[in-house]
């Protein structure tokens, strides 16, 4: 696919429930994952499965709402399809958001955490998985950067898979994002991610999709206005 004009330098991924789209300026066009060809359509709530080409402090963007993971039935291609699809259209720099719960003490329910690391559980679905991955930006947003563990879901964690995640270092967990970056580093495309932490893992009972949703909107202006800071410095360097 062609590149677009403007030229989209940074694309910010809103994951679920994330509401972004107010960080637009101008809009220039919008299509929805079908339009695309060989990416498949959003399915899980809170993920419009769109792109938005517009402009956010006055820099050209592209905002992908909502995500796909393997949880949907995808592979490995298929979830990380927008990234292709973001490089041809001339993206250089990802900004990864996601919800995600709270592992410790230094990543609360409420707070929006850099993501300095990534670990990923096994998962056999995912071959050639890496088990790290390092973002190549932390952006500041005043809460310790930490390391988030990717794990497959889509059930949420047992207690006993909380203590293991906690043990093993974790400070958030999450069901997306490690794909999207490996697929970056695969490309040699400049990311960054922050979790917006929606629940303190273990914290309660049972947690809910739309608790996790709630949450996440309730954070998004707060994600906002640290993205719409620091985008025209990611856009030159
Ligand atoms: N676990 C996994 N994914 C999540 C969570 C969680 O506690 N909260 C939001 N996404």
């Amino acid at each position: 696919m062609a590149p677009l004009t403007p030229r989209p330098l940074v694309s910010i991924i809103g994951g679920s429930g994330i509401d972004l789209e107010p960080m637009l300026s101008k809009r220039h066009a919008c299509w929805p994952f079908a339009a695309c060809p060989g990416l498949a359509s959003a399915t899980a709530p809170g993920h419009e499965g769109r792109f938005i080409h517009g402009e956010a402090s006055g820099v050209p963007v592209i905002l992908q709402q909502g995500r796909l993971h393997f949880y949907e039935g995808h592979d490995y291609a298929a979830v990380t399809r927008p990234v292709d699809l973001l490089r041809d259209w001339g993206v250089h720099t990802f900004l990864f958001t996601n919800a995600a719960g709270g592992l410790c003490a230094s990543a609360p329910a409420g707070s929006l955490m850099p993501v300095a690391a990534v670990r990923t559980w096994p998962f056999r679905h995912w071959p050639g998985r890496p088990e790290r991955l390092h973002p190549d930006l932390t952006l500041d947003t005043g809460t310790p950067p930490g390391c988030y563990w990717w794990v497959p879901g889509p059930a949420y964690e047992t207690p006993a898979e909380i203590r293991a995640l906690q043990r093993l270092g974790g400070a958030a967990v999450g069901m997306s994002t490690a794909p999207e970056l490996q697929r970056c580093k695969e490309l040699g495309l400049r990311a960054a991610a922050i979790a917006v932490i929606t629940n303190t893992c273990g914290a309660s009972g049972p947690l809910s999709h739309g608790h996790v949703l709630e949450q996440a909107r309730n954070q998004s202006e707060r994600l906002r206005r640290i993205l719409e800071k620091q985008l025209p410095r990611l856009a030159r360097i």
